[in-house]
């Protein structure tokens, strides 16, 4: 089978698996089949079922982190993750959340709208890449360090390791998004030494929005006391006594009351898919097609990352007439890519091609 066969991709250069990874085919049936039909063939008994699916998700996922399955919680998205990591924290007398001005917004939202914990919002500015702009920024005022381990909007990598490493000295618990990474980046919680994680399936995965999940570092869990809490959040789920709640270890107390299993059933065939494909080669893909996409322009004065050094996504810093000049031929082309600014952010995944990435190159030459 070609990769064409094997996702489903709509019409015209598709550029936006920063924003919604395309469906891999056998998605539908692993859909399917952990969801639709055991329900459709036993009712209410195919709770066990969809539990596995839960648990297979876990265990993919986990895999694919280096981490246990048992570490991962399922959340329907990176905010509820988020919030439910804060409200868990215990009371230290630091009230500071701190985290990079291009941390996605929803990040920042989240801290608003816990402000009645008496949570301060510090966002910092400079070189996110840089350790010693976070170094500036840590000391026994801070509760949590948000690490976005690939921003969206600039392609920026953080330094997940060394800003952990700072975070330690410090006190300062470490939590890091990775979203905008996971596919399509090594991300490794464990050999990073952070404290938490949260991400979707959403973009490089491929596996569709719902299939959040948060993971908390085993020693870690220990001091989190999880509030946003449900049956799913006890020891033994099944004990059914009101007056008895025992909290299950580790990150699952923070799992909450009846799960969804759809979400998961879905992203567990697009995780299957492309650990078949292979997510080194997917990585190596994407790295050959930015740099055809950017070949004769490493020097043409855009304030624009290496191939090599940025997430999956080309960023490409322009000026607002060459912005509107690209995202017009952009569209001539059928191309389907975003903006924010005069940012145009094109993305190639695994069913992009080099005929693709050279169309893109040659706009970008008529243009600059
Ligand atoms: C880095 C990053 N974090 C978080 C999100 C979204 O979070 P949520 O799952 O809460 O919608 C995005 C979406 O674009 C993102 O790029």
């Amino acid at each position: 089978m070609t990769i064409d066969d094997q996702f489903n991709v709509p019409a015209g250069p598709y550029l936006l698996s920063h924003s919604v990874g395309c469906l891999p085919k056998g998605a539908e049936s692993s859909l399917a089949s952990g969801y639709v039909e055991p329900w459709a063939n036993n009712g209410g008994d195919a709770w066990p079922t969809w539990l596995d699916t839960v648990e297979g998700f876990c265990t993919a996922l986990g895999e694919l982190m280096g981490s246990r399955g048992q570490d991962i919680c399922p959340q329907t998205s990176v905010s509820a993750a988020f919030t439910a990591y804060l409200t868990s924290l215990p009371e230290r007398g630091r009230s500071k959340i701190v985290m990079h001005e291009n941390a996605f917004p929803t990040m920042g939202f989240v801290v608003k709208g816990l402000k009645k914990m008496g949570l301060e919002l510090v966002l910092i500015e400079g070189d996110a890449d840089d350790p010693g702009l976070w170094q500036r920024h840590l000391d026994q005022t801070v509760q949590t360090c948000l690490i976005t381990h690939v921003h969206s909007n600039t392609g920026v990598v953080s330094p997940v390791k060394e800003i952990a490493d700072l975070c330690q000295k410090h006190d300062v618990f470490s939590a890091v998004d990775v979203a905008q990474s996971i596919g399509i980046k090594p991300v490794e919680p464990n050999a990073w030494g952070v404290d938490a994680l949260f991400g979707s399936c959403v973009k490089w995965l491929c596996g569709g929005p719902g299939a959040g999940y948060m993971w908390v570092r085993p020693g870690h869990a220990e001091l989190l006391e999880a509030t946003a809490i449900g049956w799913f959040s006890h020891e033994n789920p099944f004990e059914f006594d009101i007056r008895h709640f025992r909290a299950a270890s580790g990150a699952r107390k923070f799992w909450g009351g009846t799960p969804s299993v759809a979400p998961y059933a879905l992203a567990n065939g697009s995780l299957k898919a492309l650990s078949k494909i292979g997510f080194s080669h997917i990585r190596e893909h994407n790295l050959r097609l930015k740099t055809v996409a950017l070949s004769g322009f490493e020097t043409a004065g855009l304030t624009m990352r290496p191939a090599g050094q940025s997430g999956g996504t080309l960023c490409l810093n322009l000026t607002a007439s060459q912005a509107d000049g690209m995202a017009s031929k952009l569209t001539d082309e059928n191309c389907r890519f975003d903006r924010r600014g005069n940012s145009l952010r094109l993305s190639f995944h695994i069913y992009n091609t080099q005929a693709e990435a050279k169309l893109v190159n040659n706009i970008l030459g008529s243009v600059l």
